[in-house]
Protein backbone atom coordinates (compact mmCIF):
# COMPACT_ATOMS: atom_id res chain seq x y z
CA UNK A 1 0.00 0.00 0.00
CA UNK A 2 0.99 3.35 -0.60
CA UNK A 3 -1.26 5.74 0.82
CA UNK A 4 -0.51 9.34 -0.42
CA UNK A 5 -1.34 11.95 2.08
CA UNK A 6 1.13 14.75 1.27
CA UNK A 7 -1.68 16.86 -0.67
CA UNK A 8 -0.23 20.20 0.11
CA UNK A 9 3.13 19.77 -0.89
CA UNK A 10 1.79 18.12 -4.65
CA UNK A 11 -1.67 16.95 -5.13
CA UNK A 12 -1.25 13.06 -6.35
CA UNK A 13 -3.09 11.32 -8.06
CA UNK A 14 -4.00 13.65 -10.94
CA UNK A 15 -7.18 13.64 -12.24
CA UNK A 16 -6.61 11.20 -15.76
CA UNK A 17 -6.71 13.97 -18.38
CA UNK A 18 -3.53 15.61 -16.87
CA UNK A 19 -1.61 12.85 -18.25
CA UNK A 20 -3.21 12.69 -21.01
CA UNK A 21 -3.00 16.43 -21.43
CA UNK A 22 0.66 16.35 -21.04
CA UNK A 23 1.15 13.85 -23.65
CA UNK A 24 -1.27 15.37 -25.90
CA UNK A 25 1.04 18.60 -25.60
CA UNK A 26 4.37 16.61 -26.45
CA UNK A 27 2.55 14.88 -29.36
CA UNK A 28 0.89 16.78 -31.15
CA UNK A 29 1.59 20.57 -30.21
CA UNK A 30 5.18 20.54 -28.73
CA UNK A 31 5.92 24.47 -29.89
CA UNK A 32 6.37 27.69 -27.90
CA UNK A 33 3.02 29.91 -27.39
CA UNK A 34 3.79 33.42 -29.14
CA UNK A 35 7.06 32.50 -30.47
CA UNK A 36 5.50 31.79 -34.27
CA UNK A 37 2.47 31.46 -36.78
CA UNK A 38 2.54 28.00 -37.69
CA UNK A 39 -0.36 25.67 -36.57
CA UNK A 40 1.34 24.16 -33.74
CA UNK A 41 2.55 27.81 -32.27
CA UNK A 42 -0.55 29.27 -32.62
CA UNK A 43 -2.01 25.28 -31.09
CA UNK A 44 0.20 26.17 -27.98
CA UNK A 45 -0.97 29.98 -27.73
CA UNK A 46 -4.77 29.01 -27.92
CA UNK A 47 -4.02 26.16 -24.97
CA UNK A 48 -3.07 28.82 -22.96
CA UNK A 49 -5.34 30.98 -23.58
CA UNK A 50 -7.93 28.52 -22.67
CA UNK A 51 -6.07 28.06 -19.55
CA UNK A 52 -6.04 31.39 -18.36
CA UNK A 53 -10.33 31.29 -19.30
CA UNK A 54 -10.59 28.12 -17.29
CA UNK A 55 -8.77 30.15 -14.19
CA UNK A 56 -10.61 32.77 -14.69
CA UNK A 57 -13.76 30.64 -14.51
CA UNK A 58 -12.77 28.39 -11.82
CA UNK A 59 -11.39 31.89 -9.43
CA UNK A 60 -15.01 33.91 -10.79
CA UNK A 61 -12.38 37.19 -12.40
CA UNK A 62 -13.60 39.77 -13.41
CA UNK A 63 -13.61 40.29 -17.49
CA UNK A 64 -10.46 42.65 -16.95
CA UNK A 65 -8.66 40.90 -14.50
CA UNK A 66 -5.45 39.49 -15.38
CA UNK A 67 -4.38 35.41 -15.13
CA UNK A 68 -0.43 35.11 -15.03
CA UNK A 69 1.22 32.13 -15.43
CA UNK A 70 3.83 31.68 -12.97
CA UNK A 71 6.31 29.09 -11.89
CA UNK A 72 5.07 27.82 -9.04
CA UNK A 73 3.39 29.19 -5.78
CA UNK A 74 6.69 31.17 -4.35
CA UNK A 75 7.07 32.67 -8.25
CA UNK A 76 3.91 33.91 -8.31
CA UNK A 77 4.50 35.68 -4.76
CA UNK A 78 7.55 36.86 -5.33
CA UNK A 79 5.93 38.56 -8.91
CA UNK A 80 3.21 40.18 -6.46
CA UNK A 81 5.70 41.05 -3.52
CA UNK A 82 8.42 42.45 -5.46
CA UNK A 83 6.03 44.08 -7.47
CA UNK A 84 4.30 45.83 -5.30
CA UNK A 85 6.83 47.32 -2.70
CA UNK A 86 8.85 50.65 -2.82
CA UNK A 87 12.13 51.06 -1.09
CA UNK A 88 11.13 52.19 2.35
CA UNK A 89 7.67 50.88 2.37
CA UNK A 90 5.71 48.41 5.30
CA UNK A 91 3.82 45.56 5.06
CA UNK A 92 1.91 43.14 7.17
CA UNK A 93 1.43 39.80 6.93
CA UNK A 94 0.82 36.99 9.56
CA UNK A 95 2.25 34.63 11.82
CA UNK A 96 0.46 31.95 9.48
CA UNK A 97 2.31 33.05 6.54
CA UNK A 98 4.88 30.94 4.72
CA UNK A 99 8.53 31.05 3.83
CA UNK A 100 7.48 32.10 0.08
CA UNK A 101 6.16 35.57 1.53
CA UNK A 102 8.28 35.71 4.90
CA UNK A 103 11.36 35.24 3.18
CA UNK A 104 11.20 37.54 0.39
CA UNK A 105 10.04 40.70 2.80
CA UNK A 106 12.86 39.48 4.62
CA UNK A 107 14.79 40.21 1.36
CA UNK A 108 13.52 43.12 0.50
CA UNK A 109 14.07 44.71 3.99
CA UNK A 110 18.04 43.89 3.27
CA UNK A 111 17.79 45.31 -0.44
CA UNK A 112 15.77 48.25 0.09
CA UNK A 113 14.44 49.31 3.71
CA UNK A 114 11.10 47.30 3.19
CA UNK A 115 9.52 47.21 7.20
CA UNK A 116 7.28 44.63 7.78
CA UNK A 117 5.34 43.10 10.66
CA UNK A 118 3.82 39.57 10.77
CA UNK A 119 0.76 39.74 12.87
CA UNK A 120 0.08 37.09 15.64
CA UNK A 121 -3.10 34.93 15.76
CA UNK A 122 -5.21 32.77 17.88
CA UNK A 123 -2.65 30.27 19.56
CA UNK A 124 -5.59 27.50 19.68
CA UNK A 125 -7.21 28.29 16.51
CA UNK A 126 -4.59 29.84 14.65
CA UNK A 127 -7.18 32.38 13.09
CA UNK A 128 -6.86 35.58 12.63
CA UNK A 129 -8.13 38.49 13.60
CA UNK A 130 -9.04 40.98 10.85
CA UNK A 131 -8.81 43.60 14.11
CA UNK A 132 -5.87 43.00 15.31
CA UNK A 133 -4.54 43.17 11.36
CA UNK A 134 -6.29 46.83 11.56
CA UNK A 135 -3.97 47.76 14.02
CA UNK A 136 -1.02 46.81 12.35
CA UNK A 137 -1.40 48.95 9.44
CA UNK A 138 0.20 52.25 9.37
CA UNK A 139 -0.06 55.24 7.44
CA UNK A 140 3.25 53.93 5.08
CA UNK A 141 1.76 50.61 4.86
CA UNK A 142 1.30 49.44 0.87
CA UNK A 143 1.22 45.83 1.02
CA UNK A 144 -1.10 43.26 3.19
CA UNK A 145 -0.27 39.29 3.03
CA UNK A 146 -1.97 36.88 4.50
CA UNK A 147 -2.56 32.97 4.20
CA UNK A 148 -5.72 31.68 3.20
CA UNK A 149 -5.96 28.49 4.27
CA UNK A 150 -2.67 27.07 6.44
CA UNK A 151 -0.29 23.98 5.37
CA UNK A 152 0.46 23.80 9.15
CA UNK A 153 -3.12 23.80 10.67
CA UNK A 154 -5.58 23.88 7.90
CA UNK A 155 -7.30 27.00 9.36
CA UNK A 156 -8.95 29.19 7.11
CA UNK A 157 -8.13 32.96 7.15
CA UNK A 158 -11.62 35.62 7.49
CA UNK A 159 -10.40 36.71 3.61
CA UNK A 160 -13.45 39.03 3.40
CA UNK A 161 -12.96 40.81 6.54
CA UNK A 162 -9.44 40.97 6.12
CA UNK A 163 -10.77 42.61 2.35
CA UNK A 164 -12.68 44.97 3.84
CA UNK A 165 -9.87 46.41 6.11
CA UNK A 166 -7.20 47.02 3.26
CA UNK A 167 -10.09 48.41 1.29
CA UNK A 168 -11.06 51.11 4.07
CA UNK A 169 -7.09 51.64 4.11
CA UNK A 170 -6.49 51.66 0.67
CA UNK A 171 -3.85 48.79 1.36
CA UNK A 172 -3.43 46.84 -1.71
CA UNK A 173 -3.84 42.67 -0.34
CA UNK A 174 -2.01 39.80 -1.80
CA UNK A 175 -3.98 36.50 -0.75
CA UNK A 176 -1.75 33.45 -0.68
CA UNK A 177 -4.02 30.47 -1.75
CA UNK A 178 -1.52 28.36 -2.31
CA UNK A 179 -3.61 25.48 -0.20
CA UNK A 180 -7.48 26.64 -0.89
CA UNK A 181 -7.58 26.86 -4.71
CA UNK A 182 -9.43 24.32 -5.62
CA UNK A 183 -10.46 23.42 -2.06
CA UNK A 184 -12.39 26.04 -0.82
CA UNK A 185 -14.80 28.37 -3.70
CA UNK A 186 -12.84 31.75 -3.77
CA UNK A 187 -14.77 34.64 -5.52
CA UNK A 188 -11.81 36.76 -6.86
CA UNK A 189 -14.33 39.86 -8.52
CA UNK A 190 -16.42 39.99 -5.34
CA UNK A 191 -13.81 39.19 -2.81
CA UNK A 192 -11.92 42.71 -2.75
CA UNK A 193 -8.11 40.70 -2.80
CA UNK A 194 -5.92 42.47 -5.61
CA UNK A 195 -3.59 39.91 -6.14
CA UNK A 196 -4.47 36.23 -5.78
CA UNK A 197 -1.33 33.74 -5.76
CA UNK A 198 -1.46 29.92 -6.12
CA UNK A 199 0.81 27.10 -7.44
CA UNK A 200 -0.92 25.24 -10.70
CA UNK A 201 -0.05 21.86 -8.48
CA UNK A 202 -1.58 21.95 -5.69
CA UNK A 203 -5.42 22.42 -5.13
CA UNK A 204 -5.34 22.48 -9.08
CA UNK A 205 -4.35 19.04 -10.23
CA UNK A 206 -1.69 20.35 -12.70
CA UNK A 207 2.37 18.99 -13.02
CA UNK A 208 5.19 20.90 -11.20
CA UNK A 209 6.43 23.95 -12.51
CA UNK A 210 3.23 25.52 -12.76
CA UNK A 211 2.06 28.76 -10.53
CA UNK A 212 -0.85 31.40 -11.11
CA UNK A 213 -1.01 34.78 -10.66
CA UNK A 214 -4.61 37.14 -10.79
CA UNK A 215 -4.14 40.72 -10.78
CA UNK A 216 -7.03 42.81 -10.71
CA UNK A 217 -8.39 45.33 -13.45
CA UNK A 218 -5.74 48.78 -12.39
CA UNK A 219 -4.06 47.09 -10.24
CA UNK A 220 -1.34 45.72 -12.70
CA UNK A 221 -0.11 49.60 -13.61
CA UNK A 222 0.98 50.29 -9.59
CA UNK A 223 3.58 47.31 -9.70
CA UNK A 224 7.49 46.91 -11.32
CA UNK A 225 8.49 44.09 -13.32
CA UNK A 226 10.72 40.97 -11.59
CA UNK A 227 12.26 39.82 -14.38
CA UNK A 228 12.82 41.15 -18.28
CA UNK A 229 12.86 39.06 -21.57
CA UNK A 230 11.45 38.11 -24.48
CA UNK A 231 7.77 37.52 -24.44
CA UNK A 232 7.22 37.36 -28.62
CA UNK A 233 5.64 40.76 -29.05
CA UNK A 234 7.17 44.37 -29.36
CA UNK A 235 10.38 43.09 -29.71
CA UNK A 236 11.69 46.20 -31.52
CA UNK A 237 11.32 48.33 -27.76
CA UNK A 238 14.52 47.80 -24.80
CA UNK A 239 11.20 47.76 -22.29
CA UNK A 240 9.49 45.47 -21.13
CA UNK A 241 5.84 45.49 -23.19
CA UNK A 242 3.46 47.32 -20.83
CA UNK A 243 0.53 44.83 -22.77
CA UNK A 244 -0.48 42.07 -20.26
CA UNK A 245 -0.01 39.49 -19.27
CA UNK A 246 3.41 39.93 -21.87
CA UNK A 247 4.61 42.03 -19.38
CA UNK A 248 5.19 39.83 -16.24
CA UNK A 249 5.24 36.59 -18.32
CA UNK A 250 8.98 36.67 -19.82
CA UNK A 251 10.37 33.94 -21.61
CA UNK A 252 9.27 30.55 -22.70
CA UNK A 253 5.88 29.17 -21.05
CA UNK A 254 5.86 25.49 -19.59
CA UNK A 255 3.58 24.37 -22.12
CA UNK A 256 3.31 21.01 -21.19
CA UNK A 257 2.71 22.12 -17.26
CA UNK A 258 0.22 23.97 -18.48
CA UNK A 259 -1.52 21.78 -20.81
CA UNK A 260 -1.52 19.36 -17.75
CA UNK A 261 -3.32 22.35 -16.39
CA UNK A 262 -5.44 23.09 -17.83
CA UNK A 263 -6.72 19.66 -17.83
CA UNK A 264 -7.16 19.58 -13.99
CA UNK A 265 -8.89 22.97 -14.07
CA UNK A 266 -11.53 21.29 -16.24
CA UNK A 267 -12.10 18.43 -13.79
CA UNK A 268 -12.47 20.66 -11.07
CA UNK A 269 -14.99 22.85 -13.15
CA UNK A 270 -16.96 19.64 -14.01
CA UNK A 271 -17.30 18.59 -10.13
CA UNK A 272 -17.76 22.29 -8.79
CA UNK A 273 -15.43 23.30 -6.47
CA UNK A 274 -18.44 23.19 -4.01
CA UNK A 275 -18.94 19.16 -4.40
CA UNK A 276 -15.17 18.56 -3.78
CA UNK A 277 -15.55 21.28 -0.57
CA UNK A 278 -17.99 18.94 0.65
CA UNK A 279 -16.06 15.93 -0.02
CA UNK A 280 -13.43 17.51 1.98
CA UNK A 281 -15.24 18.94 4.91
CA UNK A 282 -16.21 14.75 5.18
CA UNK A 283 -13.10 13.37 5.12
CA UNK A 284 -12.00 16.39 7.86
CA UNK A 285 -14.83 15.78 9.91
CA UNK A 286 -13.88 11.82 10.30
CA UNK A 287 -10.54 12.45 11.07
CA UNK A 288 -11.54 14.97 13.46
CA UNK A 289 -13.68 12.42 14.77
CA UNK A 290 -10.87 9.72 15.13
CA UNK A 291 -7.76 12.13 16.15
CA UNK A 292 -10.11 12.95 19.12
CA UNK A 293 -10.46 9.65 20.12
CA UNK A 294 -6.15 9.07 20.50
CA UNK A 295 -4.89 10.15 23.77
CA UNK A 296 -1.61 11.40 23.62
CA UNK A 297 -1.52 12.70 20.37
CA UNK A 298 -1.61 16.53 20.08
CA UNK A 299 -3.15 18.05 16.99
CA UNK A 300 -3.52 22.04 15.94
CA UNK A 301 -6.02 24.56 14.69
CA UNK A 302 -9.32 25.03 14.39
CA UNK A 303 -11.79 21.97 15.85
CA UNK A 304 -14.54 23.70 13.88
CA UNK A 305 -14.92 21.88 10.53
CA UNK A 306 -16.47 24.60 8.82
CA UNK A 307 -13.10 26.64 10.04
CA UNK A 308 -10.55 24.43 8.43
CA UNK A 309 -8.96 22.41 5.13
CA UNK A 310 -8.13 19.14 5.09
CA UNK A 311 -4.77 20.06 6.79
CA UNK A 312 -3.62 17.92 9.78
CA UNK A 313 -0.83 18.36 11.82
CA UNK A 314 0.11 16.09 14.37
CA UNK A 315 2.83 15.55 17.50
CA UNK A 316 2.69 12.64 19.95
CA UNK A 317 5.53 13.27 23.03
CA UNK A 318 7.25 9.99 22.68
CA UNK A 319 8.04 10.92 18.74
CA UNK A 320 9.90 13.42 16.90
CA UNK A 321 7.61 14.19 13.84
CA UNK A 322 10.60 12.97 11.53
CA UNK A 323 10.30 9.44 13.22
CA UNK A 324 6.57 9.35 13.24
CA UNK A 325 6.75 10.12 9.12
CA UNK A 326 9.10 6.93 8.67
CA UNK A 327 7.00 4.94 11.36
CA UNK A 328 4.07 5.86 9.23
CA UNK A 329 5.82 5.34 5.78
CA UNK A 330 6.95 1.42 6.89
CA UNK A 331 2.59 0.78 7.10
CA UNK A 332 2.75 2.38 3.87
CA UNK A 333 1.26 5.91 4.76
CA UNK A 334 3.20 9.25 3.23
CA UNK A 335 3.26 11.74 5.09
CA UNK A 336 5.56 15.09 5.55
CA UNK A 337 7.38 16.14 8.45
CA UNK A 338 9.32 19.56 9.87
CA UNK A 339 8.01 23.04 9.94
CA UNK A 340 6.92 23.36 6.62
CA UNK A 341 8.58 26.16 5.66
CA UNK A 342 6.02 28.29 8.13
CA UNK A 343 8.21 28.59 11.32
CA UNK A 344 6.54 31.16 12.71
CA UNK A 345 3.51 28.96 12.42
CA UNK A 346 4.84 26.48 14.85
CA UNK A 347 5.89 29.36 17.14
CA UNK A 348 2.50 30.08 17.46
CA UNK A 349 1.03 26.44 18.28
CA UNK A 350 4.56 25.66 20.15
CA UNK A 351 6.09 23.19 17.99
CA UNK A 352 9.06 25.19 17.21
CA UNK A 353 10.88 23.41 19.82
CA UNK A 354 9.43 20.21 18.98
CA UNK A 355 11.28 19.83 15.17
CA UNK A 356 7.62 20.53 13.99
CA UNK A 357 5.05 18.13 13.36
CA UNK A 358 3.77 15.12 10.76
CA UNK A 359 1.06 16.67 8.60
CA UNK A 360 -1.07 14.56 6.71
CA UNK A 361 -2.98 16.21 3.84
CA UNK A 362 -5.80 14.81 1.67
CA UNK A 363 -6.97 15.50 -2.05
CA UNK A 364 -9.71 14.54 -4.07
CA UNK A 365 -9.37 11.11 -4.27
CA UNK A 366 -8.34 10.35 -0.85
CA UNK A 367 -10.97 8.79 0.71
CA UNK A 368 -12.79 7.82 4.45
CA UNK A 369 -10.99 4.77 4.14
CA UNK A 370 -7.79 6.45 3.95
CA UNK A 371 -8.77 8.15 6.69
CA UNK A 372 -9.26 5.14 8.92
CA UNK A 373 -6.39 3.46 7.91
CA UNK A 374 -4.05 6.45 8.50
CA UNK A 375 -5.88 7.30 12.01
CA UNK A 376 -5.56 3.28 13.26
CA UNK A 377 -1.91 3.55 12.00
CA UNK A 378 -1.76 6.79 14.18
CA UNK A 379 -3.20 5.23 16.95
CA UNK A 380 -1.36 1.98 17.09
CA UNK A 381 2.03 4.12 16.80
CA UNK A 382 1.01 6.50 19.75
CA UNK A 383 0.06 3.53 22.25
CA UNK A 384 3.42 1.38 21.08
CA UNK A 385 5.57 4.65 21.85
CA UNK A 386 3.88 5.21 25.01
CA UNK A 387 4.23 1.99 26.13
CA UNK A 388 8.15 1.72 25.51
C1 LIG B 1 0.83 28.28 2.13
C2 LIG B 1 1.81 28.10 1.02
N1 LIG B 1 2.24 29.17 0.34
C3 LIG B 1 3.11 29.06 -0.68
C4 LIG B 1 3.59 27.84 -1.07
C5 LIG B 1 4.60 27.78 -2.18
O1 LIG B 1 4.13 27.07 -3.28
P1 LIG B 1 5.19 26.33 -4.25
O2 LIG B 1 5.68 25.13 -3.50
O3 LIG B 1 4.38 25.99 -5.46
O4 LIG B 1 6.28 27.28 -4.55
C6 LIG B 1 3.17 26.69 -0.39
C7 LIG B 1 3.70 25.37 -0.79
O5 LIG B 1 4.17 24.59 -0.05
C8 LIG B 1 2.25 26.83 0.67
O6 LIG B 1 1.82 25.77 1.35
Amino acid sequence: MRLYLDNSATSHPKPPGVLAAVVDYFESVHASAGRGSYREAVASARLLERCRAALARLLNCGPDDQVIFALNGTDALNLAIRGVLRPGDHAVTTAMDHNSVLRPLSALAEQMGVRWTAVEVDPDTTRLDPARLAAALRPDTRLVVVNHASNVTGVLQPIADVAAVCRSRGVTLLVDAAQSAGHVPIDFAGGGIDLLAMPGHKGLLGPLGTGVLVIRAGVAERMRTVREGGTGSASEQPAQPDVLPDRFEAGSHNGPGIAGLLAGCEWILERGVAALREHELRLSRRMIERLLEISGLEWYGPREVEQRVGVFSVHTAGLEPQELSALLEARGILTRSGLHCAPLAHRTIGTLPLGGTTRLSVGPFTTLADIDAAADALAELVLESAST
